[in-house]
């Protein structure tokens, strides 16, 4: 029997309370052209850029509903798109909640106006050091202009006197650990912090099809299969320790709302197809509503029963070690360290519990007389 699974997890546990950390994803852009991967580029994104006055009216709510730890400003997206770019970090940070950009760093627009508006948080994804490396999991990325940028970054932070935090997201594959020690003495030299992380195979869509699932219409194409068979931390293995790793629930749906570029709540950040995974509005719809809409989602069970909620919050403690063996058997020689763990709000306490244990824990405290 499966025990990464907590699909039996239903509304009427949860539990609305201000206090909760939450962070918001939010889409800047409709599509994202410049996407290296894009496997599946064809899915519908409606409209083309967000509005500042959108931004700064869901930060409004966001505030008055929930407790607003971090926004990032990309979850599929590619935010030098965006042609406000600097307005809307200000926008984020003139409501003292912290601004993350995540970027593959193959467009750079605006970048003295941008490092101005002081981003907390800078990171550019990559997967190697030279072309040959980084173009195989890259596809359509030129990492010689993503080295120039990285070091136009670095300067437009100096020049601005900044204290955003630049990072360097190295996704591991299979065979580019050779180019991980340099792409980090490089970053290092700019000023970047390097932080490694297992690439995984996205987006839920896909991962649904790859599991087995016929509940979403995505299959694996033979390009998928050559991801696939990159990735240091195999999927099928990983898919198979995430089945079995503790139950729990997710906090993708419990702690995190992703928000298109026109302002619709969708099931979560790992859904891609904006069509198919749409909630509801986000202004306009209290955000108990949108929970209650969530919790009732049917590809939340699928996800769950396949344990995939686990492997895109790397909730699993023996991930590092499956990645760590399947690189030392192909490349002996690879010494490469562990990954940090994400950094997602979790539930935590009685909040993290299985819902039919926190039901239980919840009766006998109210026996107890307890307030919870
Ligand atoms: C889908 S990307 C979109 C944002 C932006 N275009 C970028 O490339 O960073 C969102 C986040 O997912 C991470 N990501 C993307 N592909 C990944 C992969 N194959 N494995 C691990 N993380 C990945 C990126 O580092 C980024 O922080
Ligand atoms: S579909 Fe998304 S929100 Fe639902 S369980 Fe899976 S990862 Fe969580």
């Amino acid at each position: 029997m499966k025990t990464g699974i907590a699909n039996s997890e239903s509304f009427d546990n949860w539990v609305p309370n201000r206090r909760i950390k939450w962070q918001f994803d939010i889409y800047l852009v409709g599509s994202c052209p410049s996407c290296p991967v894009g496997n599946l580029s064809e899915a519908k994104t409606p409209e083309k850029y967000m509005r500042p006055e959108l931004l700064e009216r869901i930060i409004r709510k966001a505030k008055s509903e929930c407790r607003l730890t971090e926004i990032n400003l990309y979850n599929w997206t590619e935010p030098f798109l965006h042609p406000n770019l600097s307005e809307m970090i200000r926008i984020v940070r003139s409501h003292k909640v912290p601004c993350g950009l995540s970027t593959n760093l193959n467009l750079l627009n605006d970048i003295d106006d941008v490092m101005a508006a002081n981003p907390d948080m800078l990171k550019v994804s990559l997967s190697g050091f030279s072309q040959k490396i980084y173009g195989r999991t890259h596809r359509k990325g030129d990492i010689e202009l993503v080295k120039r940028n990285m070091a136009e970054v670095a300067r437009a932070k100096e020049r601005a006197g900044v204290t955003t935090r630049l990072v360097v997201a190295y996704h591991r594959y299979l065979g580019n650990h050779q180019d991980e020690a340099t792409m980090q003495a490089y970053a290092e030299s700019l000023g970047f912090k390097m932080e490694p992380a297992w690439a995984f195979f996205m987006p839920l869509e896909k991962m649904l099809a790859f599991a087995g699932s016929d509940m979403i219409d995505a299959a694996i194409n033979t390009e998928d299969r050559q991801i696939i068979d990159l990735l240091a931390l195999p999927l099928a293995d990983a898919l198979a320790a995430a089945q079995s790793a503790p139950q729990q629930s997710c906090p993708l749906r419990a702690r995190q709302m992703a928000i298109t570029a026109s302002g619709e709540v969708t099931l979560c950040c790992a859904s891609f197809d904006q069509s198919k995974f749409v909630i509801g509005p986000y202004l306009g719809t209290p955000i108990d509503e949108l929970q209650k809409l969530k919790y009732r989602h049917e590809v939340c069970g699928s996800c769950m029963d396949n344990g995939l909620h686990v492997l895109f919050t790397y909730n699993c403690d023996i991930f590092d070690d499956i990645a760590l063996a399947n690189v030392a058997r192909h490349y002996p020689d690879a010494a490469l360290t562990r990954v940090k763990p994400l950094k997602i709000p979790r539930p935590h306490g009685i909040h993290a519990l299985p819902f039919k244990m926190k039901r239980e824990v919840k009766r006998l405290l109210n026996q107890l007389g307890a307030n919870i």
